[in-house]
């Protein structure tokens, strides 16, 4: 029975727990001291020699990224300051997360698996399901999610951002002037990101070892660099098991090709991409085809996190793929318009890819060595430098 104080006490907790929250998100920065070199950083020129065009059409501006690696890892851009981009996106994990969802805001989950963000200055299409094709508008969307980082109000984070001492020097140093704007903040976010690249792998080690590194053809030969059995994995990869129709290109990801149903499932919980395919059937479990650069430290893996190891994910390719009626038709059956290796020249020819002819998941029959070999190669794609160089670490203490 509620009597009147019943009543009475609902209320005062209400009262309470609306007062709580308001609390949580007033929570004061915590102290963290700002620590910069006296001369910026140089951003502008990648760590090493490289066979690609790692910053893509941009050209960065030391101090605009300077800028942008102090937002990037300030949690007063966040609602309760607590969650920064640097909160998931975690240099020693490759700079995506190693669970697999983060925790946001008070402990929110977010929907999907961080991805890493290595290399974006190559990439076109952005987010699980490619919803955001550039990086400037897209730097933004983490801010405003209400999971992420949950200030959707735009005047309301210029305005928390005039207010902190350290951004007045950080603007007039990279943009001539103090003036606070969100399109300031996205450009120096999105220069910093893009500053982040990997070029300093095994991989990239091998590749400019060839005569023509900048050909897709030198993944074909062996590399002096390589033990045997990762230049095994590498021909699985580029050649027998052609992972690299979809992962192609110098990143490794899906900047080749359009967004791909892997058959992780029949029936797709998170449907990826909205809209529909090719025929015009709504399309279910389309997403980008990830960058492969530090795999072996992004764990867990695909859109949802479910496999925990290299070796799940692997196996998944070996003897998981379910018949999903949009499978890609590089992994389907040849009979049903599947692409086998005997289809590869040198050079992949995609139009000798039949298209929408079926649904059953080509057979791999991998070797236990094979499956070995596959993760040494992928493990040849980790980034040392990436990883310590301290241009892309936490400015904060
Ligand atoms: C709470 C965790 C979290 C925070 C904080 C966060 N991210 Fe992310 N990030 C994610 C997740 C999860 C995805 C994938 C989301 C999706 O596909 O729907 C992602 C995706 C991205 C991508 C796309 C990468 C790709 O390959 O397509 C970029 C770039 C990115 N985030 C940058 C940022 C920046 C910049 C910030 C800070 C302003 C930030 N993130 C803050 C979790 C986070
Ligand atoms: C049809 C295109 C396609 C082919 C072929 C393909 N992949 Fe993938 N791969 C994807 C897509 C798309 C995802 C993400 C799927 C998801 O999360 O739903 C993915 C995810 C992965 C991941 C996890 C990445 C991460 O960051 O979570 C690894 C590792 C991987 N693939 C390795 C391979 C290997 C090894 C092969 C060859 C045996 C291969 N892939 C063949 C498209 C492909």
């Amino acid at each position: 029975m509620i009597n009147r104080w019943g009543i009475a006490a609902v209320l005062v907790l209400g009262v309470m727990a609306f007062g709580s929250c308001r609390k949580t998100d007033d929570i004061k920065p915590q102290k963290r001291v700002l620590v910069l070199p006296d001369e910026p950083y140089d951003y502008a020129t990648p760590p090493n020699e490289t066979f690609f065009a790692p910053f893509g059409d941009s050209v960065i501006n030391n101090h605009v990224a300077t800028l942008g690696r102090v937002l990037f890892y300030d949690v007063s851009l966040s609602r309760n300051n607590r969650v920064s981009c640097g909160t998931c996106h975690r240099q020693i994990n490759g700079f995506a997360d190693n669970r697999a969802f983060s925790f946001g805001l008070l402990d929110s989950l977010t929907g999907r698996n961080t991805q890493t963000i290595v290399n974006t200055g190559t990439q076109f299409g952005f987010f699980w399901d490619l919803r955001e094709s550039t990086l400037d508008h897209m730097v933004l969307q983490p801010i405003a999610n209400h999971v992420e980082m949950g200030i959707a109000d735009t005047l309301y984070m210029e305005e928390k951002v005039r207010n902190i001492d350290y951004y007045k020097q950080l603007f007039v140093d990279a943009y001539g002037n103090e003036e606070v704007t969100s399109k300031k903040i996205g450009r120096a976010l999105a220069q910093f990101v893009k500053s982040i690249v990997s070029v300093s792998t095994k991989y990239d080690e091998g590749r400019m070892m060839q005569s023509n590194p900048a050909s897709n053809q030198s993944n074909l030969v062996d590399f002096a660099n390589y033990t045997e059995m990762e230049n095994l994995g590498k021909h699985l990869f580029f050649r027998k098991f052609a992972c690299s129709q979809c992962h192609g290109g110098v990143n490794l990801d899906g900047s080749l090709s359009a967004p791909k149903n892997v058959g992780l499932e029949f029936d797709y919980k998170d449907n990826g991409m909205p809209g529909v395919d090719d025929f015009g059937v709504k399309r279910d479990g389309f997403f980008k085809t990830p960058s492969l650069r530090n795999i072996a430290l992004t764990a867990p893996y695909m859109h949802d996190g479910r496999f925990k190891t290299l070796e799940e994910v692997i196996e998944f390719y070996n003897s998981g793929i379910q018949p999903h009626p949009q499978l890609s038709e590089e992994l389907r059956i040849r009979e049903q318009g599947g692409l086998t290796p005997e289809h590869l020249g040198p050079v992949i020819d995609f139009n000798l890819i039949p298209l929408n002819q079926g649904t059953l998941p080509q057979k791999m029959f991998m070797t236990a060595q094979e499956k070995v070999a596959l993760e040494a190669f992928l493990k040849t794609l980790t980034d040392y430098e990436v990883l310590t160089d301290p241009k892309f670490a936490d400015p904060f203490q």
